[in-house]
């Protein structure tokens, strides 16, 4: 698959078969994401793969935890309900989970690891992966709670993370939201 058809592609995936990826995939879309431009080129985003169902099991259990306990403000009720009916499957039953966080030396953390997110989910794509970003839950837990269970779980206790995604394979095949037409001027 090229490049192009590859960014067409790829979908948000929320229901995964019970099939791990293989390491040599994983290999691939990690190489992918390390490859990424970042700002400097200081090379201060870390990717942590966790590529074990039952560990990430472990982690979403302990993730729910925090979550469904958080406090109950407006945004964060809608969220709170779906994770509490969810079980412990914050990432949709998928077997794998990436996360991307930014070294404090980064310029651009925020930037630094989306690109990499990005190239992560398309190098994905393109080897049938199926993928879909997970961030509303590190955005809601206060990172500062979670630091030494997320170093437990590899990710470097002076980072923060800005990304995360699951990966597997999908059970579905969801249609592309559509596009707003608008977002676009070409000047010629
Ligand atoms: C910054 C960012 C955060 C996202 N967070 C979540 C999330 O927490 N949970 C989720 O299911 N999807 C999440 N998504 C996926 C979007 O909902 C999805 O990309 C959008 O609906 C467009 O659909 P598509 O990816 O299939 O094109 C996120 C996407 C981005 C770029």
């Amino acid at each position: 698959m090229d490049a192009i058809e590859a960014i067409m592609k790829r979908r948000s995936v929320r229901k995964y078969l019970d099939k791990q990826i293989s390491a040599a995939d994983l290999d691939t879309i990690v190489k992918a994401g390390q490859n990424a431009p970042n700002g400097y080129n200081r090379q201060a985003v870390y990717i942590t793969a966790i590529h074990n169902a039952d560990k990430l099991k472990e982690l979403e259990k302990i993730l729910k935890e925090v979550a469904v306990n958080l406090p109950s403000d407006p945004e964060s009720i809608f969220f709170k309900e779906k994770w509490a009916e969810n079980g412990s499957k914050l990432c949709y039953g998928a077997p794998t989970f990436v996360i991307v966080s930014a070294a404090p030396n980064s310029k651009f953390p925020e930037m630094d690891c989306a690109v990499c997110m990005e190239n992560i989910l398309v190098a994905a794509t393109a080897l049938g992966i199926a993928s879909c970003f997970i961030n509303t839950l590190f955005k809601m837990i206060p990172l500062a709670t979670i630091k030494s269970v997320m170093a437990d779980f590899g990710v470097p206790e002076t980072h923060t993370i800005h990304c995360a995604a699951a990966l597997g394979y999908s059970v579905e095949t969801p249609a592309a939201p559509k596009r707003a037409a608008a977002n676009l001027t070409i000047i010629s």
